[in-house]
């Protein structure tokens, strides 16, 4: 239960000009991979600029869990010392990934097709989220749960002690779906295929195949299928996690509001399956540079240089949807501020997420004096342009680390001040947003 008297508000207020250089913490996605599969690795896989979040320390507390010696080195980078695929101990404790739906739901998969038995839950908001889409294709490997009533959290999984290869069909094409049915595919004989309708981030693959893993990926008519041929062992890996786009996505929008601001954003993944906000805000009007493009082994990583701009409103195309997934909210926030209006529509699973952030969104844009028009999986905002959005609200923001710093964000530039009602779950994913944006120039406090 999460109490009120404990909750930490933050305001924002108008700020001059942001400047400087942005230097975002490590890709949460990356870091829960490179954690769960250095664990099933054999021998010692390294990582550089793991994101240190409560999130991703979840995970790494999981994988000790699960018997992997996970170290953090003098030097700040990480060292896993993996089981090897199938080795995973059972666990003496309960698995709590507290606010994380990646860490539960891909390590949920990574140990249904071992025969051992493991226990999880997770925070208030995660013990409300749908399992259900992991556990129908973990069972079909040969693995049984038993949970709540609506198979929600707490429950415990009782992994295949004799698992087989499956043909996987995804109405939804969701990466934690896809990475859990990769990661249990890996200990079961044979080839297990996985369909998705639109390709959602694809890290679990490129990291797969950097380990060694028998995988490849083809786009038909009906879209993608993802092939894994299990029981190949994973070889141990360098890593160098780049920046996470979901997290540069503030200062960027940040810089873009915030009259004659100039922000430079290092090293920031550039995966595809992860841009699309970069996309639409350069339909919207912004100036966005994307500076020398390198590859961190398998994962396209570049400098970002943004400047001020006007924005106008725009419709998002509705398979855009899924390479922006996390950046809904403060794509909403910033087209507040645009001329014209932005229609954002395929958003129902926005809905499950951290909080339901169609609908957290849609409350605290129309508080602080925002038009908006929520649909079932649609969320329109009518942005004010150059008049300004008023302002002058505190926004709830049910623990979700995204609303509140997207709300922080537009508060930089509203006639009032913003207030978040709470901004502890801000820990989850970006543990340094404070004293970023404060270097940057921004009054948050
Ligand atoms: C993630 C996948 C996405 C995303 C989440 C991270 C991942 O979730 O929203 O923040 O790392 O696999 P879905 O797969 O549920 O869309």
């Amino acid at each position: 239960m999460v109490v009120k008297s404990e909750f930490i508000p933050k305001t924002s207020k108008v700020s001059d000009r942001l400047s400087g250089t942005a230097d975002v913490p490590g890709d949460k996605s990356i870091s829960h991979r490179a954690l769960i599969l250095g664990a099933l690795a054999v021998g010692e896989t390294k990582v550089v600029d793991l994101l240190e979040s409560s999130d991703v320390l979840n995970t790494a507390e999981a994988m000790r869990a699960f018997g992997a010696e996970v170290i953090r080195n003098r030097d700040q980078s990480w060292s896993i010392f993996g089981v090897g695929v199938g080795g995973f101990a059972e666990p003496n404790k309960v698995i709590d990934c507290g606010n994380s739906g990646t860490a539960i739901r891909l390590i949920m998969g990574a140990m249904a097709t071992s025969p051992i038995t493991a226990t999880f839950t997770g925070d208030e908001s995660l013990v409300g989220r749908p399992m259900d889409r992991v556990l129908k294709p973990i069972e079909l490997f040969g693995a049984f749960s038993l949970s709540r009533e609506n198979r929600l959290l707490p429950l415990t999984i009782k992994g295949s002690a004799d698992p087989i290869s499956i043909n996987y069909k995804s109405s939804i094409s969701s990466a934690q779906v896809k990475s859990a049915v990769l990661l249990a595919a890996l200990n079961a004989p044979g080839k297990t295929v996985f369909y998705e309708p639109e390709l959602s981030r694809d890290h679990t693959e490129k990291m797969l195949t950097a380990f060694g893993a028998d995988i490849s990926t083809e786009l038909s008519d009906e879209g993608y299928t993802i092939s894994l041929s299990g029981h190949s062992d994973l070889v141990s890996q360098n890593i160098f996690v780049p920046k996470d786009p979901s997290s540069a996505a503030f200062p960027i929008c940040a810089a873009l509001m915030v009259k004659d601001s100039n922000v430079f954003i290092p090293n920031v993944c550039q995966n595809p399956t992860r841009n699309g906000l970069i996309v639409t805000l350069k339909e919207m009007g912004a100036s966005i540079a994307i500076e020398n493009l390198k590859n961190f082994h398998g994962e396209s990583v570049a400098d970002v240089r943004v400047a001020a701009s006007e924005l106008q409103g725009v419709k998002v195309p509705q398979e855009r949807v899924v390479s922006m997934i996390d950046e809904i909210p403060i794509l909403a926030a910033i087209a507040a501020t645009a001329e014209g209006k932005t229609v954002m529509t395929g958003l129902r699973e926005l809905r499950v997420k951290e909080s339901d952030r169609i609908s957290a969104m849609a409350n605290g844009l129309l508080a602080n004096g925002v038009k908006v028009e929520e649909g079932e999986d649609s969320l329109t905002v009518f942005g004010v342009g150059p008049k300004g959005v008023e302002g002058g609200a505190t926004v709830k923001t049910f623990f979700d680390h995204r609303i509140a710093m997207a709300f922080l964000c537009l508060g930089l530039v509203t006639k009032k001040s913003i207030t978040v009602d709470d901004s502890r779950a801000i820990e989850t994913s970006f543990p340094s947003f404070f004293k970023l944006m404060a270097d940057l120039g921004a009054d948050i406090s």
